[in-house]
């Protein structure tokens, strides 16, 4: 591999590491291991990741033409970002309450909750939870085997709390692209992070998932309402914040959901009040108009994932792929003699092998150093000595504060929707995050902020990391769905009481 495709971004300050223009330069003081030659010569090789804060204003402008192309009647068909109607027409108000099944399936793993939502202690209370790994094969089998294997897990879970017999309304985050019908109705747009189970993409997952239920016929499920885990995210914050109206992952994959203007979703019908859109963001660049910032690495990164030209966007940013770039560029770096003495290893050269939770510990303020000379010597077999190590935790530095800023920018866009949306000169809102490497990497967080701050002055954005969105927050969805559901009944039988005296 040559070294990085020109970007557009060379307008960015060569710094140690890549830095919005006014940032202060002073608080990286741990590369005197490397002398400056040779640090001059990484730093021109880590060049194209870095993204001034004018190419990051472009990445936000772009997605938000996207964004309407998205939400458009007619160019939603071929638009990258989806824009997807969840049918979640409000965020809770706090008096939701109930016990429902919360159903996440999303990574690796697939997990069944028993969940209270509390009016009085205005909580939604984890009761019981179990995991159930989904093995690779699976994850790219026969779609029946995996909704077999979902409704074995749950199963298993409510005989072990005696609930098998109670039928309890059910939340199911589904974390793929799904076009919604609506809240109980959810076709598979197609599968990400991993995922290829056949028989699966252009499927309802809700009859799916009652097939299989009934294929067993042991036990049985009440209401269900789908939800992405954006949305679940959205949902779980915004019963403790009201101002919640966003939810963001960053962690395997990545995503954000918003509310949006009912007259600007125009494909579904009715223009009052607002409904929450599932952007899909990870979908962004999929047209290839984020060419001029990916750079080799990311394409090649592309080239190899089993779905080639999907989610341009998510595989610069999320954790199924930064390591991956990662474990790239390190090579291509010790090719060119920059790192290692010029030396890889098989490990090294293996897909996958630089994991990356590396990145975040690698990252880490005191022990980042020492870690990353166990990673590369021990896991990875590599002839690191103190130079290397710090020439490795700048390029991990250069990946992760890329993606924050990326993600930062997309947040602001969406923000800055919001603000236009509703004519505020000003706009306060809350956003709901989760996601490994937005909580597990040690300054993730701080540059994604410090991005929103840069890009957006109009808008003071609250960041709120929710303790189990895509568990809870399904249940929140439920809830409200549930609440909405009764007051519409309500509002029914009112107007029969009505006609009645009329007549
Ligand atoms: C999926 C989204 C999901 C995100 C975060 C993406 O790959 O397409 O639906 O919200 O990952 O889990």
């Amino acid at each position: 591999m040559t070294s990085a495709v020109a970007n557009g971004a060379t307008d960015a300050p060569r710094a140690k590491r890549a830095r919005l223009e006014d940032e202060d330069s002073d608080e990286d003081s741990d590369e005197a291991a490397v002398s400056p030659a040779t640090m001059s010569k990484v730093e021109d090789f880590l060049l194209p990741f870095q993204l001034s804060r004018e190419k990051l204003r472009e990445v936000s402008s772009k997605l938000r033409k996207d964004l309407i192309r998205g939400l458009g009647k007619h160019t939603h068909r071929r638009a990258p970002v989806k824009m997807l109607p969840t049918f979640v027409r409000d965020t809770p108000d706090g008096t939701e309450t109930g016990d429902f099944l919360a159903l996440d399936l999303g990574g690796t793993n697939f997990r069944v909750l028993h969940v209270r939502v509390e009016e009085n202690l205005q909580k939604v209370l984890k009761m019981d939870s179990q995991e159930c790994a989904i093995p690779q094969e699976m994850m790219q089998g026969p779609g029946e085997e995996l909704f077999d294997h979902i409704a074995a897990c749950v199963a298993e879970f409510l005989e072990s709390i005696e609930l098998k017999d109670k039928v309890l309304p059910l939340g199911f985050t589904f974390s793929f692209p799904c076009e919604q019908k609506d809240i109980d109705m959810s076709i598979l747009i197609r599968w990400t992070k991993g995922f290829a189970c056949s028989g699966v993409e252009g499927q309802n997952v809700v009859q799916l998932l009652r097939e299989a239920i009934k294929r067993r016929g042991d036990y049985d499920i009440g209401s269900v309402a789908m939800v992405n885990d954006t949305v679940g995210t959205m949902m779980n914050c915004g019963y403790q914040d009201q101002s919640c109206e966003i939810g963001m992952i960053i962690g395997t994959g990545t995503n954000a959901c918003y509310m949006e203007e009912m007259r600007n979703v125009k494909r579904v019908e009715g223009d009052e009040g607002r409904m929450c859109i599932n952007t899909e963001w990870g979908g962004f660049g999929d047209d290839g108009s984020l060419r001029d910032v990916q750079t080799e690495f990311d394409v090649e990164v592309d080239r190899t994932s089993i779905n080639p030209g999907v989610h341009t966007f998510e595989k610069m940013i999320s954790g199924m792929y930064l390591g991956e770039v990662a474990r790239l560029v390190l090579i291509e770096m010790a090719k060119k003699n920059l790192l290692f003495g010029g030396e890889t290893s098989e490990a090294l050269l293996t897909p996958d092998s630089f994991e990356t939770r590396f990145i975040s510990e690698i990252e880490e303020e005191d022990t980042g150093l020492e870690h990353a000379q166990q990673i590369l010597t021990e896991d990875l077999g590599l002839p690191a000595g103190p130079e290397d190590c710090e020439i490795v935790r700048l390029v991990c530095d250069t990946l992760s504060t890329r993606s924050a800023r990326l993600c930062g920018a997309a947040l602001v866009t969406i923000a800055n929707r919001i603000r236009n949306n509703r004519g505020l000169t000003h706009l306060t809102t809350t956003v709901g995050v989760d996601g490994t490497v937005y909580t597990k990497h040690p300054h993730y967080s701080d540059r994604l902020e410090e991005t929103v701050k840069a890009l957006a002055p109009k808008c003071n954005i609250k960041f709120m990391v929710t303790d189990d969105g895509s568990g809870k927050g399904a249940a929140m969805v439920t809830a409200v769905a549930q609440r909405l559901a009764i007051h519409s009944k309500l509002l029914e039988d009112s107007d029969g009481d009505e006609e009645d005296e009329d007549e």
